[in-house]
């Protein structure tokens, strides 16, 4: 079945979905995304990725493309052309098309809207249940990683140098040795007095949507979260850690750096997480 897109007021089949070469996305990153999952042709968490967007719009003074309702039910109907039961949502909106120029358009345009959605990948969900490995990179990022901007050049560039070192993530760490989070993910640790760590929403980290609802499953099953900073030095020294997001769920992390995390396996709190969250997005 060839897959549908949206694209500007119009269902288009993938291979003719296309943006206008001065869309300032295109030209100046200038927009904003999500991505949200698919679940037994549910929407997982839809509120809180429509509050997000609605955020980053809002930080970047993008209009939005149309009311949050009608947006809801083009979501619906697109993953309802594409037949997906298990599968990824991607929604990106930019400021719109316009002769180049770095400030906004005198004359404000309509905002640029693209929805595609694709069927879940069941192996890289396994390959998530025995443990990854991450690599740091130093932090490079701007100073607004809480607006989630289709601008993901460092995060790119981190994404490759892990899969170059054989890794899955790469973590972001500041100047102090501070790990704020991954190109793509959110990072966690649990330390060796148990405490299970995850840097507070004042870091410079996007708000996950799988954090929130991670603090909150943990928080069900009785293990304290604390939102504070860690260091690269008690993430060498926990003795478990992992990753959250919309993609990877709770994966394990067993590999910081080329050096094992704990005994080099997912950790117990680590697995009860995961499958809490498993459980939660099953219904
Ligand atoms: N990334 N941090 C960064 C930098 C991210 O890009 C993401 C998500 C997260 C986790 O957020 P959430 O739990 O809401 O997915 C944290 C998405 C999946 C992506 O870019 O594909």
């Amino acid at each position: 079945m060839s897959r549908v897109a949206y694209v500007n007021g119009r269902y288009v089949p993938l291979r003719d979905a296309m943006v206008h070469v001065e869309d300032r996305g295109y030209q100046l990153s200038d927009g904003v995304y999500d991505v949200s999952e698919v679940v037994d042709g549910r929407l997982i968490d839809e509120d809180r990725h429509w509050a997000r967007l609605a955020y980053s719009l809002g930080e970047l003074r993008i209009r939005p493309p149309m009311a949050e309702s009608a947006l809801r039910l083009v979501v619906r109907e697109l993953v309802r052309r594409n037949r997906i039961r298990h599968g990824l949502v991607y929604l990106q909106v930019t400021r719109g098309r316009a002769p180049r120029n770095h400030a906004f358009p005198a004359v404000p345009v309509p905002p640029s809207l693209v929805i595609t959605a694709r069927r879940a990948d069941p192996a890289a969900a396994a390959r998530a249940t025995s443990g990854i490995a991450v690599i740091t990179v130093p932090e490079t990022r701007w100073a607004r990683v809480d607006i989630k901007t289709i601008g993901l050049l460092p995060n790119v560039l981190a994404k490759q140098a892990a899969k170059e070192a054989g890794a899955a993530e790469a973590w972001f760490v500041d100047a102090h040795g501070i790990v704020n989070e991954g190109s793509s993910s959110n990072a966690w640790i649990v330390t060796r007095g148990g405490e299970v760590v995850t840097a507070p929403v004042t870091a410079p980290i996007l708000r996950g949507v799988t954090r929130i609802a991670v603090i909150e499953i943990a928080a069900a099953l009785g293990i304290p979260v604390a939102e504070r900073r860690f260091t690269l030095a008690e993430a060498h020294d926990a003795r478990e850690a992992f990753i959250t997001s919309t993609t990877t769920h709770v994966a394990p992390v067993v590999v910081i750096d080329g050096v094992a995390v704990g005994d080099g396996a997912p950790g117990p709190i680590t697995i009860a997480l995961r499958e809490a969250f498993a459980r939660r997005i099953a219904g």
